[in-house]
């Protein structure tokens, strides 16, 4: 069975969403960059090994991110899963993991990335937002996208209710991408485009808001 490798640095709802998900891989390890990330003791109840590589311990980014790749590749995974990590990664460190690395975001990249993607959003009054899985490459929050789903932004919303709809299926995606991913079912190719082997195209249109 392949093997992952679960980044975070906070709260870890998505990793409880990839623990909780009947995954065709095994979880090795969850890894964070702050040793006070309530995802740690998550984590420890469900019986995952843990390891903090803290940045502040760190003269540079290049010096954190060959210890935490160190910390990573103790476990052998095949794949690694950023999940609400919150550090930009060297170039050196994502050509490590060239095609073995994903992420999730909170908006329908290539719009918003960065932080504050939800309170973005209703300022510029989309009605449409959402979140993806892509790729993780050296252009930070625009690899190549593997799944995204969209969610109405109502009128009453604040950057809490919108977050928490997002959440909801950042949730759903997440283990899908990694679960693809796990099976072999997409890769990365030489053009930097996902290849889907057989991809269960579906799906229905989002009217936001809705006709009458
Ligand atoms: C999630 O919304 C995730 O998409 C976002 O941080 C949150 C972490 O929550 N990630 C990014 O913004 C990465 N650019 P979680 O710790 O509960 O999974």
């Amino acid at each position: 069975m392949k093997k992952a490798v679960i980044l975070i640095s906070g709260r870890g709802s998505n990793m409880q969403a990839l623990l909780k998900a009947k995954l065709p891989c095994a979880i090795a390890a969850v890894v964070s960059n702050r040793a006070d990330a309530p995802g740690l003791d998550i984590a420890k109840a469900r019986g995952i090994p843990t390891a903090v590589v803290e940045h502040g311990s760190y003269a540079d980014r290049d010096s954190f991110d060959s210890a935490l790749a160190k910390t990573i590749d103790a476990f052998n995974p095949d794949f690694v899963a950023l999940a609400g990590f919150m550090r930009i990664l060297s170039a050196g460190f994502v050509s490590h993991y060239h095609g073995r690395l994903i992420n999730i975001h909170p908006s329908l990249l290539p719009a918003y990335g960065g932080l504050n993607t939800h309170s973005r959003a209703l300022h510029d009054g989309v009605k449409i937002h959402g979140c993806t899985v892509h790729f993780v490459t050296t252009d930070v929050d625009h690899g190549p996208i593997i799944i995204q789903a969209a969610v109405p932004v109502l009128q009453d919303d604040t950057e809490q209710s919108l977050a928490a709809r997002v959440l909801r299926e950042e949730h759903h995606i997440y283990p899908q991408a990694l679960a693809w991913l796990c099976t072999s079912q997409i890769e990365l190719n030489a053009q930097g485009k996902v290849l889907f082997q057989h991809q269960k195209q579906s799906g229905f249109t989002l009217v936001s808001p809705g006709l009458e």
